[in-house]
């Protein structure tokens, strides 16, 4: 495959001089992805410079480049993963065909819902990021905000791009639609629900790296299974951006509790609102809030969608072709947990219908082990606290919980009960409005809020007092 063509218009390693009509509809849609970022992305730093990474080839080793660049000048692009040889559709109905390069036409209206619903949800996050800039508890931390919302930006980008090479007139409307629905808006929302919640502070900015940009990886990582060989390939792409936003949530959370551990054993209290700190308690409840709605898109437990992407070719399982079975799970059962009166239960379900329920299971499993890091870092300042993920079927939207009253330890409840406890459960006003009053700037490079604990390192061999934006 060839490099990365950074002369071009749209910086690209898919030969896009080639195909002119693609190279026009592409070219047609950059100046209003470019006017819906001025409008939407980052507010405040439009002109400023930033500290960050650009890709310059898809192998996992050195991709990228770093240097400052101001963000509307970002080179985003169209970047695919190196094609896999001799690739076959690994699962379902077509399974030992070779991969598709084209769209099949039986599946043109499902694959395209398909990607206009990962698409959604890039610039739906920069929109919900966009304020956040304003208070940032470091230089460090708002160059990687600014460094995950370009890439959200440019996974826009891999989205339309095969919208655009691949679905035709109908693919060129939902690129336009893509940048004309807003988060939160009351008349034209993003799709999926968490995309609509707002991310008005850093805990629940790091909590949705944590969280939500996780749901991506899990999404993404099905995707790159698919039988249509082109999104498996933009999605493998992704995957190496999606894992910086991840460590972003992940580092960030941990800084936090690392703070909150110190500050604990200098005051000899857990009560921190006096010394500026976020207590482990509020923490737990910005964790089950961000846990549970990242839950619900995952879709139903028992879903036909689910079982028919699958059986199409068109969305794998996660690390498909690394399971050892027959690839089709026709006859194969699967444990859902499922509510039976006022218990939760274990049922063996047909595996098909259940893909759903098994991604949410990978992905509940990898977020544990997040959160073991954390509790590490407790465990190390000698302090008897667990943070835990909540309960799969607590404060639920969707799916077979979406009726029921669950604490966060997986007890059936009653409303009564709900009302009397959701308050230790989830944020509060006083919380909110706590947490609001810290998010106080910090832009001298090298100074961190008091709230947060300064990473271990900086980004690339810098410094931590590097300069990361320059507000000058
Ligand atoms: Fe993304
Ligand atoms: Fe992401």
């Amino acid at each position: 495959m060839a490099g990365i063509d950074y002369t071009e218009r749209i910086p690209n390693n898919v030969s896009l001089h080639e195909n002119r009509r693609l190279q026009r509809a592409l070219e047609d849609w950059q100046p209003k992805f470019l006017e819906w970022w001025q409008d939407m992305g980052p507010n405040g730093y439009q002109a400023k410079d930033v500290y960050l990474r650009t890709a310059i080839s898809v192998d996992a080793q050195g991709w990228a480049h770093f240097g400052y660049v101001r963000m509307p000048e970002y080179r985003w692009g169209i970047f695919l993963a190196e094609p896999e040889q001799g690739r076959q559709v690994n699962f379902g109905d077509h399974k030992g065909q070779s991969a598709w390069q084209e769209v099949p036409g039986e599946y043109r209206g499902t694959l395209r819902r398909l990607i206009v619903t990962q698409g959604d949800t890039e610039p739906a996050s920069v929109e919900q990021q966009r304020h956040l800039g304003r208070t940032c508890p470091s230089l460090y931390d708002l160059r990687n905000l600014f460094q995950v919302n370009v890439e959200e930006g440019r996974h826009l980008w891999a989205m339309v791009y095969l919208l655009d090479a691949h679905f035709g007139r109908d693919g060129r409307e939902e690129s336009e639609a893509l940048l004309q629905r807003r988060s939160g808006d009351v008349d034209k929302p993003r799709i999926l629900g968490a995309f609509n919640e707002k991310t008005p502070d850093w805990l629940s900015f790091f909590m949705f790296c944590f969280f939500t940009d996780r749901d991506g990886k899990y999404q993404l990582a099905s995707l790159a299974e698919s039988g249509f060989d082109p999104l498996s390939q933009t999605c493998r792409f992704m995957l190496t951006e999606e894992a910086h936003h991840m460590f972003v949530g992940e580092a960030g959370i941990m800084r936090i509790v690392q703070r909150a551990c110190e500050l604990m054993r200098e005051h000899k209290t857990d009560d921190l609102r006096k010394h500026g700190g976020i207590d482990l308690r509020t923490m737990q409840r910005y964790l089950n809030f961000h846990c549970s709605v990242s839950l619900d898109l995952f879709g139903s437990e028992i879903s036909t969608n689910a079982a028919n992407f699958y059986t199409a070719g068109l969305k794998g399982r996660f690390e498909e072709t690394k399971k050892q079975d027959d690839h089709l799970l026709k006859e194969a059962t699967y444990g859902v947990a499922e509510l039976d009166g006022d218990r939760i239960v274990m049922r063996e379900e047909p595996a098909l219908v259940s893909l759903n329920e098994r991604l949410r299971d990978d992905y509940v499993a990898d977020c544990a082990r997040g959160v073991a890091r954390w509790n590490e870092v407790i465990r190390k300042h000698g302090i008897d606290f667990e943070l835990k993920l909540p309960h799969r079927a607590f404060h639920r939207a969707i799916g077979s919980f979406a009726e029921a009253r669950v604490a966060p330890d997986g007890r059936v409840i009653s409303q009564a009960e709900w009302d009397a406890k959701h308050h230790e459960w989830l944020p509060t006003e006083e919380d909110k409005a706590y947490i609001q009053s810290l998010m106080v700037p910090v832009t001298e490079p090298g100074k961190f809020a008091n709230w947060i604990a300064p990473p271990a390192r900086g980004i690339n061999g810098q410094p931590v007092d590097f300069e990361y934006v320059r507000l000058a």
